[in-house]
């Protein structure tokens, strides 16, 4: 198959997007495709310059496509309409947060009609937005911590005065723990929100779970083994996420069988409660009395070489490249 992979874009995730994506193309080469890297904001003189170094970008001219006026903010567009002009039989979408996660570039597939891996353009917005999302699982009676929203940096911020601590500020709709803090104290929670603000239009002060961090991935309607992390950090931050030997991981966690059991049970339901398909990676706390809270559903969830959808896989016996070819494989059913 032709395969174009999108990689890079405009994101606060990146860098994080350029690993998986090399990953991903060269798996997607492997398994005997044609592969065809693209990043969303680049001009063409930039794909043409990667071009020397890794004959996978592309500069291609196409003069009409070239006149358009648009500014790089635009290039999202200019880019898929390139996409578009180049046939692929399918987009594997390694974009990780902002347009790439959120449902805007799903959109953009969508109108063009061009097949793409992962969800779709609802249920990626659904879950990008922490607070939307919590609505979904509190529906289906899905655990979840409780959280307070902040909508607008000078919204009232009287709430928040009898809160216990410690608690967890996150902007809304980021990804990577970019802007998250643990907060012990009110001036600690003030800057936290300030900081989040600059982030994302919306804050969320969400009640801290004691106990473990823990994730389930999923292909198809496939739960994978639990993975627990434990960071060196003591919070699973970006440095720990994307630092090898910053973490430790446990795989398949040391849980009791039932526990293990309805943590991918819930798992999977938070997955289809909003709506997700082919693939994504299920974040957890696990308290201390064994109750499991579902913090998010990540529908473009890390491919790297330390990531933990690879991680939980390759203990099921599905190395990278079969994984990769499971995700291209769910996108066409
Ligand atoms: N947002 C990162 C890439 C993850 O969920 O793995
Ligand atoms: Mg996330």
């Amino acid at each position: 198959m032709k395969i174009i992979v999108l990689m890079g874009g405009d994101s606060t995730e990146r860098e994080v997007s350029l690993v998986t994506g090399d990953k991903v193309a060269k798996a997607l080469e492997e398994n005997g495709h044609q592969v065809i890297k693209i990043d969303p904001i680049a001009t063409k003189e930039e794909q043409t310059e990667l071009n020397k170094t890794d004959r996978h970008w592309i500069g291609i001219q196409y003069p009409e496509i070239d006149m358009l006026p648009l500014h790089r903010g635009s290039m999202y567009l200019k880019n898929l309409l390139i996409v578009k002009r180049l046939k692929p039989d399918l987009v594997f979408n390694a974009l990780h947060g902002g347009k790439g996660e959120n449902g805007v570039v799903q959109g953009m597939l969508d109108a063009a009609q061009i097949p793409y891996t992962g969800s779709g353009r609802v249920a990626s917005m659904l879950a990008m937005e922490k607070d939307i999302s919590k609505t979904y699982f509190r529906n289906a009676k899905l655990p979840t911590p409780r959280a307070i929203i902040l909508e607008r940096p000078d919204a009232s911020r009287k709430k928040l005065k009898k809160i216990d601590f410690p608690q967890v500020v996150k902007p809304n709709n980021q990804g990577s723990t970019i802007g998250l803090k643990i907060v012990h104290n009110h001036q600690e929670l003030e800057e936290a929100i300030d900081n989040a603000f600059t982030l994302s239009p919306k804050v969320i002060v969400e009640e801290f779970i004691p106990g473990r961090e823990i994730t389930v991935g999923i292909i198809g309607n496939r739960t994978f083994p639990v993975v627990e992390i434990k960071p060196k950090h003591g919070i699973y931050d970006y440095e720990c996420k994307y630092t090898k030997g910053m973490s430790f991981y446990e795989v398949p966690a040391n849980l009791d069988e039932e526990t293990a059991r309805i943590v991918q049970k819930i798992s999977l339901k938070a997955h289809t409660v909003l709506g997700c398909h082919g693939y994504s990676r299920v974040d957890l706390r696990l308290s201390p009395e064994k109750e499991p809270y579902i913090l998010e559903v990540n529908t473009l969830p890390g491919l790297t070489d330390i990531s933990l959808l690879p991680m939980a896989c390759a203990h099921a016996g599905i190395n990278y490249n079969a994984l990769v070819e499971m995700i291209v494989e769910e996108a066409l059913k």
